[in-house]
Formats: C-alpha cells, structure tokens, sequence
C-alpha cells in the first residue's frame, strides 16, 4: 500500500484556512488537519480535513499527541504564538518532518530587540534603535536627542500585530510608551524606541530550508498589507485589513537589495547557531524619494492576510516545496509563480480591533452565495458554522480574495463579492481602499 500523505498545519485563522487549501491542491496530499484551525475550513475542504478547535496553540504536547493519532507526515507551524511556544521543536523531536523555524530561529519575530541586535551583527539596513528595560527615564531621556522624522514604540514581545506605535513628536512618543506598557504589560516589559522609517511599506517572503546560500532561500513573493483598520490608513492598527500583490514598487534592484537582506539574517542565524527552517517575511520601508530601504520587521511565518494573495500565486507545487525545505534541498526546487494580481479584503466585526464583543453570534449573510463566484476565493476565521449558517465568532471573520490580470480587475472582483455579504444588524466593517497606492501608481503612471 502506498504511504498516505497528510499534511498537519498548526494555525487557527484566515491562514490556516489559506494553507490548507495550497496543500490540498497537490497531487502529493491525500488529507489535511489544521490545529486548532476553524469551523470554515472543514465546511469548505476538498479533501478529507479535520480541524480541532480545543487544542491550544501552545499545547505542544497535544498538539504533538493529535498529529501522530493522525498520521501526519508534514507539519507546518504556521502561528507566532506557536512558534515562540517551540511546537516545530517539539514535532521534529517527536519524528514529524516539519517547516516552521526552531524557538531560536524564531526570535527574530517573537523579540523585536534580539531581531535587531542580529540585524546590526549581520550589517542590515535597519532604524536607529534603543532597547529599554524596566523603568522608563532612560527612555524618556532618548527622545530628546533622537528620531527626527519622529519615532516608532515596540514592544519587544508577540501583541497580536498591535505592538507597534507611532509617534511624531517626542511628547507623542511619551503618551506611546506609556500607552503600549499599559497595553501589553507583559509584551512591553522591554520595548524598543526606533527613528521612523519614512516611505513606502511592503512585505517580502522567503522560505529557507537552514542552508544559508543564495540557492537554499526562495524569494516567493511580494506584498502591501493595510494595517489600520479605517481607509485612508486612520484609525488602530490590526492584524491587517487587506493587501494586494505584486507591489509594483518592486523592482528587479529593489527584490535583490532585500534577498541579500534575507540572506544575511539567514547566515547570522546559521552562525549562531539557529538555522532558519520554514518561510518568513521582511517588512521593509522603501523611501523612493531618497532611495533608501529599512527593515521595520522580520516575521517568522507567512503573513496573514498576505498568505492569501501570494501563495495562490505559486504555480510549482507547495507540497513539494515544503518538503524541499525539510531535505534541506530547495536549492534544487523549482519555483513558479504566476502574474496575476490578487487583492484580499477582510470582512471583520464592526467595532473591530477594539470592542466587538456585542457582534459575536450574529448571522453573517451571502458567503454561500460568494464562495461560488468566478475567480474569488473565500477564506474563514472567525466563523462560527451550526447547520449549515455563518455566524460572527471573531475580530477578523473571513476574507474575500479577488484575481484579475491588474490591481484595477483584482480589486473589482474581491469588492463585487464582498458586496454580497451583509453581518445581521449591519456589523460587517472592511476597508474600502485596500490597493490604493498601486491604483493610483495605475492610473497616474500606466505601471
Ligand atoms: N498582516 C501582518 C501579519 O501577519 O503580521
């Protein structure tokens, strides 16, 4: 009998959903199981899929339990909490073939200060940065001598993608630090004040089997995500509102100044002793006004919502992607995306990232309606399924992917679907905007 293939992916939203339809695509995979994962996923799966809300994202012992009940064959950590949590540790340990970065090799995302005590080792372009511990004088003290172009508050710690504050004047930086300890007390113990990076923000992703030569790491993408959660980028930061790919910022000498950033992270790491096993991404800040790029982030996972454009775009398989970076190998994978331009917009609770609670149990409307449209993908989070029905269950509650051959043609799809949608009550928020800079670049520019 022939060995089954069942791929275990560890992720409870909007990208677990992604994945597991990127690897149900493949010839190679006989079943998926994502844990915890969400109700929409197993309502939606092409494949024989099992999903298990109950298990924590940090459990690693029952996450590691579930995967050999299962017979999982390749594990894919997906989730920061997880991954700082050691889960790929532990399934590698536990015999499982597995991409995901070590705890180690994952701090460049779960401390904000250790990622870029790296990045000055390694000799990346990044802000000017202090790291302040405990009682906050020294930093008050900082502001006055630094940050010109103003400053950015972040807390060294995982804060669900709102660890970040900006700020323009000192006294604002001030309210910011306060705020951000207040906040997250404990991600904020340490936090770091930056000199913003001014420009242009754009995201790219690699995947790296811990070999770290220029043919062992694969650029698999680009992307914009839209962190606020209002249109014109106002309001709170989220975990991102919706993005679009391929940024046409990205040049051909833009991608390569960043995969030579990739690789020298990698290699500090290797030299450490830290080898970067599974995909991740760099946040960049490109001033095109004075040609300059800074690191703002490092992620050690894909980015979510930017998972649902870019990986649809991978045209090779992913399966064999993935195992390529377990074998230590992907300098002999073949990687192959396409052209098309995809943008996602979040359908999320209204009163989301701050009080949404009120919105939790009411019915979400016409997602049936939309997952059988033409050139639209459908991805759930927190989407509670009884019956058949869609109910509200969280912040961020699915997201509406659009293709088309330009931004203009992704756009129009991804809102003509979403149009269709309606949360009881009307408590359906999303940003009407997601795109606008390469749009704009569109028409202005032709590009
Ligand atoms: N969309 C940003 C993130 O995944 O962290």
């Amino acid at each position: 009998m022939s060995k089954r293939n069942i791929v275990g992916i560890v992720d409870a939203r909007g990208r677990g959903a992604t994945l597991a339809r990127m690897y149900e695509r493949s010839p190679h995979v006989d079943g998926v199981v994502v844990i915890p994962g969400n109700d929409m996923i197993q309502a939606m799966a092409r494949k024989p899929t099992e999903v298990d809300t109950r298990i924590a994202l940090t459990d690693v012992d029952a996450i590691s339990q579930k995967f050999h009940e299962l017979g999982v064959t390749l594990a894919s950590v997906d989730q920061d909490i997880a991954l700082s949590a050691g889960v790929s540790d532990r399934l590698r340990e536990d015999g499982i073939p597995t991409i995901g970065p070590s705890r180690a090799a994952s701090q460049i995302e779960w401390s904000k200060a250790e990622a870029r005590r790296l990045g000055t080792h390694a000799g990346i372009q990044q802000p000017e940065y202090a790291v302040f511990r405990g009682s906050e004088d020294a930093a008050l003290k900082y502001l006055d001598t630094h940050g010109d172009e103003g400053f950015a508050i972040k807390a060294d710690g995982l804060a669900e993608g709102k660890g970040v504050f900006v700020a323009k004047t000192p006294e604002e930086a001030r309210r910011a630090i306060q705020e951000i300890r207040q906040r997250h007390p404990q991600a904020a113990r340490t936090f770091l004040v930056e000199s913003l990076a001014t420009g242009e923000e754009f995201s790219t992703f690699f995947a790296s089997d811990g070999v770290p030569e220029r043919e062992h790491i694969k650029i698999l993408g680009h992307a914009q995500d839209h962190k606020r959660e209002g249109n014109n980028d106002t309001g709170e930061n989220t975990g991102g509102m919706g993005c679009s790919t391929p940024p046409r910022l990205m040049t051909p000498t833009l991608e390569l100044f960043v995969e030579n950033e990739i690789q020298k992270m990698m290699k500090e790491l290797n030299k450490e002793g830290k080898p970067y096993e599974g995909i991740g991404y760099y946040g960049g800040m490109f001033d095109p006004a004075n040609k300059v790029i800074n690191n703002i982030e490092w992620n050690a996972r894909w980015g979510d919502p930017e998972v649902q454009v870019v990986a649809p775009g991978i045209t090779s398989d992913m399966y064999e992607l993935a195992m390529a970076i377990v074998n230590k190998n992907l300098d002999k994978y073949k990687l192959t995306t396409d052209s098309l331009s995809r943008v996602v917009v979040a359908g999320a609770s209204r009163g989301y990232p701050r009080n949404y609670d009120s919105v939790k149990g009411k019915q979400i409307f016409g997602l049936d309606e939309v997952m059988e449209m033409d050139g639209i993908e459908l991805y759930g989070a927190g989407v509670k399924v009884v019956d058949g029905k869609h109910f509200a269950s969280g912040g961020r509650l699915f997201y509406i992917v659009g293709e088309g051959v330009d931004i203009v043609a992704a756009r129009e799809k991804a809102y003509g679907a979403m149009a269709r949608v309606f949360v009881e009550g009307n408590n359906l928020h999303y940003r009407t905007d997601i795109g606008w800079r390469d749009v704009k670049r569109l028409r202005d520019k032709g590009y």
